[in-house]
């Protein structure tokens, strides 16, 4: 799609209305919505509304650099590319088009368990920094072939999900019985599983194919069994309380993402930058902390960071730039995102991350 500059969308928000123009509803329905009522869903926005940022003056601003180091790796800014579900639902190139933007803007992409492309192809398409997001199969020699094969094809680091032992109920998908169109698979395990999953009547597939497939009955012992099979380093998705957080630390994760999946699980649990805190503060330095959930201002990035985030992962609005341009459209996301950190950092007196301390917001 060509649109002169001017036509070109000024802030993420206007990704997700260009999107919706070259997305079929099943498909929107699917990207944009949250579990139940939403409740948390408005929340993980409406919480970075109510921080208040107060900048320090006469800082010389005149050089800034939002580059970061995520488990030794040093990144362009502090925002990676959270693993989503389908991205060929978005765009034909699907998962490669998002790793070449991910290669292009210097940063990480997690891919996710369930994407259209396989960890093979997205891996030999393009150099991108890649972690794989595992959701664990009660299959476990199934789950432990997943393990090896990112391991083997460079994968970077295992990001276990922990907060969906059964998919939270998006009532739109149940409606829409949202299923894939039959050219499309979840590629890392192959066809059969993606034809179980479309057998599901009067419900999301989804739900369905969690509930065959996926296990239930997963606790800490297991990210044990997983710590002693796997040499990447581990990062726990979906942590949502203090205690937890330090379980992580005792059970040898690398990293945890505080998150809510997206509001996409359990409704009415608060927004991720109200869980931020007491999180960091638990961890105490021990390990890395990331979050998700809400980023859509470079000013939200900045208040994360100053709350204890080593660095944020974006969701929607990267299938919003997908959908809208392919790896150009998320590449476009991605530089938005990166202007206004720098232009935040600029105002508010930090000419480099680690300047960024809890006091710069109220
Ligand atoms: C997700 N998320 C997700 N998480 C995960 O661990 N594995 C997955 O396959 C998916 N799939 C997925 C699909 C879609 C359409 C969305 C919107 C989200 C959750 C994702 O990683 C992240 O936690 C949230 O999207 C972050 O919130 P924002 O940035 O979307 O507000
Ligand atoms: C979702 C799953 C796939 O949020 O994580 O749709």
């Amino acid at each position: 799609m060509k649109l002169s500059p001017s036509e070109l969308p000024i802030n993420l928000e206007e990704f997700e209305l260009l999107a919706a123009q070259n997305l079929d509803k099943q498909s929107y329905d699917y990207f944009r919505g949250g579990a139940n009522d939403e409740v948390t869903l408005r929340a993980n926005v409406a919480a970075f509304q109510k921080i208040q940022l107060l900048p320090n003056v006469l800082v010389d601003v005149s050089k800034r650099d939002q580059s970061v180091t995520v488990l030794g790796e040093k990144l362009t800014m502090p925002i990676l590319i959270a693993p989503t579900a389908f991205h060929r639902l978005a765009s034909p190139e699907g998962e490669i088009a998002t790793a070449k933007a991910a290669s292009k803007a210097g940063t990480i992409m997690v891919f996710s368990s369930l994407s259209t492309t396989s960890p093979e192809d997205v891996a030999a398409a393009t150099d991108a920094s890649l972690w794989f997001q595992l959701y664990i199969y009660r299959d476990r020699e199934l789950t432990r072939d997943i393990i090896q094969r990112a391991e083997s094809l460079g994968y970077k680091a295992l990001c276990i999900t922990v907060d969906a032992p059964l998919l939270g109920r998006r009532e739109k998908d149940v409606r829409n019985q949202f299923s894939l169109p039959p050219d499309l698979t979840i590629a890392t395990v192959g066809d059969q599983l993606a034809k179980d999953m479309a057998a599901a009547a009067g419900n999301s597939s989804l739900n369905v194919y969690f509930e065959n497939l996926l296990d239930q009955s997963i606790t800490w012992e297991d990210i044990d069994w997983i710590r002693s099979i796997c040499h990447l380093p581990i990062v726990l998705k979906g942590i949502h309380r203090a205690d937890d957080s330090k379980r992580a630390v005792d059970h040898g994760a690398d990293a945890i993402i505080v998150s809510n999946h997206g509001a996409r699980q359990l409704d009415t649990v608060p927004a991720t930058i109200d869980m931020l805190p007491p999180i960091a503060e638990a961890v105490d330095n021990k390990i890395e902390v990331l979050m998700d959930g809400g980023i859509r201002r470079g000013t939200d990035v900045i208040k994360a960071l100053s709350l204890g985030a080593r660095a944020v992962l974006l969701g929607r609005p990267i299938l919003w730039g997908l959908a809208f341009n392919g790896a150009d459209g998320v590449m476009l996301v991605l530089d938005l995102l990166k202007k206004e950190v720098d232009l935040s950092m600029a105002l508010c007196g930090i000419p480099t991350l680690s300047k960024v301390k809890n006091d710069l917001v109220i």
